[in-house]
């Protein structure tokens, strides 16, 4: 499938989507988030994909944002659509088989730090700027960024960054718990790959388990999550690559799973 917005590339079992607006600072028009529903879809029953990198195409941004010219014709019921429109996209992401990692390499404001915060690992530039400056636009986020940016830092935090509408840098990023880690600019995608390259190498099997237990447990109370927690293990516990990470370790050689 050919796209307009999006540079889509495989490498070795890791897809690589590049949001590609560079002229508008990746800004997320309707047509970019349609296209990006898509190659989920594509992605979530591709078996040859073990590992999904999302990340913006140019020097300065990650994503600017929703498209600002859009969002200035909705009307009420448009906004709704929109809204549940994005937030759907962003949900399929968190939601996805496999894991997928955000290689913030700019600007990620506004629905660049709502898709940011859906992947399930955030790598940032020293040059990224997070934000969610909806406020100075007469609006509040509309793709999930009330409630996972305050998932993610805490309410006090969160409610700070939304109604100052102001930007910060990647070393606060990481302070607050918005990112995992800090790359230099130059070296950021590189360090995504290796760590992609290395997740690529686990049983896939395993890896989809962990991500259900953590996102599907993450909306539930102690105890429900805890009992999807046993019910993983136990059905990780009858694959054949347990089989084969147990015994490798007995054996006292490496592991080579085959994802079943
Ligand atoms: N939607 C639509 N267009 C956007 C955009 C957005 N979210 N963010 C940037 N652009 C466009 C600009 O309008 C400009 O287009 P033009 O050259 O046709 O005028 C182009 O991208 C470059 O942006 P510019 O503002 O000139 O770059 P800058 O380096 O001076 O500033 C930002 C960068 C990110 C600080 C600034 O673009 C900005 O504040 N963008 C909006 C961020 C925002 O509010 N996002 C939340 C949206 S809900």
């Amino acid at each position: 499938m050919s796209y307009k917005n999006l540079i889509v590339e495989e490498n070795n079992k890791i897809k690589i989507v590049k949001i590609s607006r560079p002229e508008k600072l990746n800004a997320l028009n309707n047509q970019t988030l349609s296209e990006l529903n898509s190659v989920l879809d594509e992605i979530q029953v591709n078996n040859s994909v073990k590992v999904v990198i999302i990340t913006g195409s140019g020097e300065k941004a990650f994503v600017a944002g929703a498209d600002i010219e859009e969002i200035n014709k909705l009307d009420v019921e448009s906004a709704k659509q929109f809204s549940e429109f994005g937030q759907s996209v962003f949900n399929k992401i968190e939601n996805l088989n496999k894991p997928v990692i955000a290689a913030v390499n700019g600007y990620a404001l506004g629905g660049g730090c709502e898709l940011a915060m859906a992947c399930h690992i955030r790598f940032a530039s020293v040059k990224a700027k997070f934000g969610q400056p909806e406020i100075k636009l007469g609006i509040i986020p509309g793709y999930g960024g009330t409630q996972r940016l305050t998932r993610l830092v805490g309410t006090a935090k969160s409610i700070e960054l939304m109604l100052t509408g102001d930007m910060i840098n990647a070393e606060d990023a990481v302070k607050f718990g918005l990112v995992n880690q800090v790359f230099l600019h130059e070296e950021l995608f590189r360090r995504t790959l290796e760590f992609a390259e290395r997740v690529s190498e686990m049983s896939s099997v395993i890896v989809k388990n962990i991500l259900k237990a953590s996102i599907g447990g993450s909306m539930l109370n102690l105890k429900s999550g805890l009992k999807l927690e046993a019910e993983l293990f136990a059905e990780s516990c009858s694959t054949d690559d347990f089989k084969e990470g147990t015994d490798a370790f007995l054996q006292k050689r490496p592991a080579h799973f085959e994802d079943k």
